[in-house]
């Protein structure tokens, strides 16, 4: 049997479920895995994302359209994109980095984190996205976990979030600065320049390992999930069935690289299947999105829902005079897609918005309401072909119920498809505790219906999402403990009409110290200098002493019922479910 994401075109008009049934029912990732590489044995990311379509004649087709924030565009084809990434893997020989060791990237959306993250891959170590926007504490504490051995960053990135605890990461024996200059750094050129011999090609498996991305729980430090190389598979194929991304697509994925989406979404799946990637360095702002989204002829586009509620909120003036007929298909991911929202996008771009559902333990998308079907209002849609997703209960034994249609449960897809997390980076029993019975425990809940589409509930646990990124409360909570008038902090997320939730903080202080409006700055302000804006605190309250349960924890769901004025419910349930194994 073939298959689609390999040599099938997509049939005119669409895919229709019937060829989705077939292709669920026939599925082997395995021998797929095998097509799409098409060399026996070994697979590697950076090589079907590159080298592949230099091999079948596409080399001068664009790979990669960088529009700067300035007003620069830089394009890179297949070729040059190949080429760059060979080159940065030689040098990453040269410097002596070997399989497995992991590189590191802190930087906005240039050129350069690209051709590194293809690079290192090809050199077979680990690439490790950090997000520009954290402060220097989640930056130290991942670069740490990780033993980055190479970062490479910006000057302005390096000695505002890095330099400062350069000397507590032994491991970390090159920086590479893409922009600018500073002591006990390379520049990008003088990297590269050390490569003088050119990349002896490593031969990657299908299970060694190839990205790291870290991710948050409710208790203890970032979750280093580990994802291995044949995970493109999923990739290419969420990417073909879900995102209809064909050869010479113009496709635009918003999500920063520093995120899991960035990567799988905005980088991966594209390029292996030959799009034209457009690569915004700017932020958001409605006028340049639309201007992209008209003046690239974006045919695909992926974004989030709390992008989409901005654009929205702008309403329909800046949208006057414009027309998207190159736009095809548009969908989110990250948070609940509100139906309005869908409806919105299809009376003013001309096309719905298609929610997907999925993780940074998963890797790719798992639930969709694909490209092919029609969008089935306010639900996340239906798993991929491949995909077998359930709705179960945990019971006290550790085992599972399968609950039936209609029922509220726990998301949980049986374990094996290409892309599923293969680790928690050192934690072996964090890793355990998120399977039972051979399945994965996604920690959301949702409902099926009787079609056999999925419906979003809510976390199992406290872990927050704003503006589309998953944030630990309790990273947030050990920063604020850090300052001397604390003496708890518990922190939540608040819901919010854009950002879908906004971050929370409760304190109690010591004895001797004043709740008053000065100390609620200083700690807004301590939050955002070590975690940076888009962790801290928006808000933050003072109250005489924190709920807890027996064994001590933080009732975070008790503050937030307080907080939203809904019943406290029962606090033992509450204790319960706060003490759950999946952290
Ligand atoms: C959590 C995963 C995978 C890319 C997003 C970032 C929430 C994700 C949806 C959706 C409602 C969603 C879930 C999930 N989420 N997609 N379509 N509807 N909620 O991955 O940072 O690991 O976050 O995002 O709660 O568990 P992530």
């Amino acid at each position: 049997m073939d298959y689609p994401i390999i040599d099938k075109p997509v049939p005119a008009g669409g895919w229709n479920l019937a060829d989705y049934a077939a292709a669920r029912r026939d599925f082997d990732w395995q021998q797929a895995c095998r097509l799409l590489d098409g060399r026996p044995g070994g697979i590697n990311i950076g090589c079907v994302a590159t080298d592949r379509h230099v091999r079948a004649g596409r080399g001068a087709v664009a790979a990669l359209r960088w529009l700067g924030k300035d007003g620069t565009v830089r394009e890179l084809s297949y070729g040059e994109l190949a080429a760059a990434s060979d080159r940065f893997a030689a040098a990453l020989q040269a410097a002596g980095i070997a399989p497995g060791e992991r590189v590191a990237v802190l930087a906005g959306r240039i050129p350069e984190l690209y051709v590194a993250a293809l690079g290192t891959l090809k050199a077979g170590a680990v690439f490790c996205p950090l997000f520009s926007a954290f402060g220097p504490e989640p930056v130290y504490t991942r670069l740490s976990r990780s033993e980055a051995r190479v970062l490479v960053t910006t000057a302005t990135l390096y000695a505002r979030k890095v330099q400062a605890n350069r000397a507590r990461l032994p491991a970390l024996t090159q920086v590479v600065l893409a922009a600018g200059e500073a002591p006990d750094t390379l520049g990008w050129q003088a990297f590269l320049d050390a490569a003088r011999e050119p990349l002896r090609p490593v031969s990657t498996g299908a299970e060694d390992a190839a990205l790291l991305h870290y991710t948050s729980g409710t208790t203890g430090a970032p979750k280093g999930a580990l994802h291995v190389h044949g995970a493109v598979l999923a990739h290419a194929w969420s990417g073909h069935a879900v995102l209809d991304l064909r050869p010479g697509d113009v496709y635009w994925c918003t999500a920063d690289p520093g995120w899991v989406t960035g990567m799988s979404y905005g980088l991966v799946a594209p390029l292996v299947l030959g799009a034209t990637l457009v690569v915004d360095e700017a932020e958001f702002d409605a006028g340049r999105w639309y201007d992209i989204l008209e003046r690239e002829r974006v045919n695909v586009w992926y974004t989030a829902p709390t992008a989409i509620r901005m654009l929205m909120k702008y309403g329909a003036e800046p949208l006057a005079g414009r027309g998207f007929p190159a736009l095809r298909l548009l969908a989110s991911v990250g948070e609940p897609l509100n139906p309005e929202a869908v409806v919105w996008a299809e009376r003013h771009l001309g096309r719905p918005f298609h929610d997907t559902w999925w993780q940074t333990e998963t890797g790719a998308i798992m639930v969709a309401n694909y490209g092919a079907q029609a969008v089935r209002l306010g639900s996340m849609g239906r798993p991929l072909p491949g995909v077998e997703v359930a709705i179960v209960r945990r019971r006290r034994d550790g085992g599972l119920d399968f609950l039936a249609d209609g029922e509220e449960g726990e998301i949980a897809i049986r374990a094996g498809w290409p892309s599923m997390f293969r680790g928690y980076l050192d934690e072996a029993e964090r890793y355990a505790a998120c399977f039972a019975e051979g399945w994965y425990l996604a920690g959301d809940l949702a409902v099926r219906d009787a079609d056999g589409y999925f419906w979003f509930v809510g976390r199992n646990d406290d872990v927050i999402k704003t503006a589309g990124h998953l944030i630990g409360p309790f990273e947030v909570e050990n920063v604020l403990m850090e300052h001397a008038a604390v003496a708890e902090a518990g922190v939540i997320g608040k819901p919010d009409p854009y950002a879908g939730e906004v971050i929370k903080a409760f304190v109690a202080l010591k004895p001797g110290h004043v709740a008053d409006d000065a100390l609620r700055k200083a700690l807004i302000g301590l939050a955002r200098a070590r975690l940076g804006p888009a962790v801290a605190p928006r808000e933050l309250d003072f109250l005489p002493e924190l709920p807890r349960t027996r064994s001590g924890k933080i009732l975070r769901r008790l503050l937030k019922a307080r907080e939203l004025g809904l019943p406290e419910g029962d606090l033992s349930t509450l204790e319960t479910d706060s003490d759950s194994a999946r952290s």
